[in-house]
């Protein structure tokens, strides 16, 4: 009997799940329907930092203005477990390299290279140099709240970018802390936190990743918006984990400049 009532409870809560995917995706695609005009970088910086209303421009974007390639990418990476994020983000990524052009890039906690290997598509496609470089474990060493695949994460990465025809990044093995010289002397354009989410390591990524940008570099922190007014109208998009977004919450004003959210990430620059 109490199987039977497990069932049915797991049976209701996935129908409510898909259910609300369901109506959240039909709800995005009428409003990309009667939604005629793509909006620029600084036309977006202007939705009054409304974060749902920016995440909402970014969904309608990615299903109606973005190039084939850009959602090709993202379709390989959402199966069988390849990548975390949302549809959004690799229009954010798209316009976010657009506009800034960086250079130097790092991303700290690779996974399984779906962020590396956009930011290096998306500079083919724009015809210009990019400098790629990941810190990451390159095993499944996990965290307090994510636990990971056994697989052999080099050979998967370097795979992923040669499916499509990238040059190969500089992977460096590690955690962000035994290399924490690679990310202080970088002069790095551009750097994505999204390895360790406990929050002293986030902390330290984030202290360490502010002395190896430029001034004027970009710096973007996953899962933090826990504390934020972000709060999407129907679907249950994730907001973040309580160690990132706390680190966020602490950010020092006369360090950062806040420049967009964009679901869970958050963009920011050195001053
Ligand atoms: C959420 S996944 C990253 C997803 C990746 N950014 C992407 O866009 O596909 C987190 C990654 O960080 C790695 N990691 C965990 N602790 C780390 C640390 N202290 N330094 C660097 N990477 C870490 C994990 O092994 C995992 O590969």
């Amino acid at each position: 009997m109490a199987k039977i009532i497990i069932n049915l409870k797991n049976f209701v809560l996935k129908t409510k799940f898909y259910g609300i995917d369901l109506i959240e995706k039909f709800f995005i695609n009428i409003l990309s329907f009667v939604c005629f005009r793509n909006l620029s970088w600084n036309d977006l910086l202007g939705v009054n930092r409304n974060r749902n209303g920016v995440y909402r421009k970014f969904q309608i974007k990615y299903r109606k203005f973005d190039p084939i390639w850009l959602r090709e990418h993202r379709n390989f990476f959402k199966q069988d477990s390849r990548g975390f994020g949302e549809d959004a983000f690799h229009s954010y990524w798209f316009s976010l390299i657009e506009n800034y052009k960086p250079s130097r890039l790092l991303e700290i906690g690779v996974y399984r290279g779906q962020t590396i290997s956009l930011w290096a598509l998306i500079g083919a496609k724009l015809n210009y140099e990019m400098e790629i470089v990941g810190i990451s474990p390159l095993d499944n060493s996990g965290d307090e709240v994510s636990s990971y695949l056994d697989i052999d994460y080099e050979r998967d990465i370097l795979e992923n970018f040669e499916r499509f025809g990238l040059n190969k990044p500089t992977l460096i093995k590690g955690f962000s802390k035994v290399h924490s010289d690679v990310i202080r002397n970088g002069e790095w354009d551009l750097i994505y936190i999204d390895g360790s989410h406990d929050y002293l390591d986030v902390k330290i990524d984030l202290k360490i990743a502010y002395f190896g940008l430029k001034v004027g570099g970009i710096l973007v922190l996953d899962d933090s918006s826990l504390y934020t007014s972000f709060k999407p109208m129907i679907s249950n998009t994730f907001r973040g984990h309580p160690g990132p977004s706390r680190a966020f919450l602490e950010i020092e004003e006369n360090k950062w400049k806040f420049i967009l959210g964009v679901g869970h990430n958050n963009i920011l620059q050195k001053i």
